[in-house]
């Protein structure tokens, strides 16, 4: 791909450069789609494993494109009291999906993070740049009903 190729010369053509490169193609795409790592590969000439080795290694990249919607279930200590965990196996089982991952329909992407700041609204689930608290098992399956 010729846009992969710019990228690529942008650092040199060296492997010494794949961290930014991989970090310029994750900004364009929102991941790395595998033709993109198979394509740097190539232009670097190096084995594709080593790219795949690279990406996965450093959470910061995605192999998979993100949902539509960002729900990161806040399990830090006060929420995780409160019910995080079982808020997060709900939307698990509801979703089709571990944490990490995009459901089906690329709705949604669901990660755990370690507390959002607003502890006294516990336990706390962040949609895309909305904070919902106090919520439970019921309550945050009717809350995802607003994103499409
Ligand atoms: S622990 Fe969840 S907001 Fe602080």
């Amino acid at each position: 791909m010729k846009w992969i190729r710019k990228i690529v010369e942008k650092y040199g053509k060296k492997e010494s450069g794949l961290i930014p490169i991989l970090q310029d193609v994750q900004k364009i795409k929102g991941y790395l789609p595998e033709e993109g790592i198979s394509d740097i590969a190539a232009e670097l000439k190096i084995p594709i494993a080593r790219v795949y080795s690279l990406a996965t290694f450093y959470k910061a990249f995605r192999l998979i494109p993100r949902g539509r919607h960002s729900i990161h279930v806040c399990l830090g200590t006060a929420c995780h009291v409160r019910g995080g965990a079982k808020i997060m196996d709900r939307l698990e089982q509801d979703l089709g999906v571990r944490s990490g991952e995009t459901t089906q329909d690329g709705r949604f992407t669901v990660e755990s993070v370690r507390c959002v700041g607003c502890c006294g609204l516990a336990p706390v689930v962040v949609i895309d740049d909305d904070f919902h608290g106090k919520l439970n098992q019921k309550k945050v399956i009717q809350v995802l009903k607003k994103y499409e």
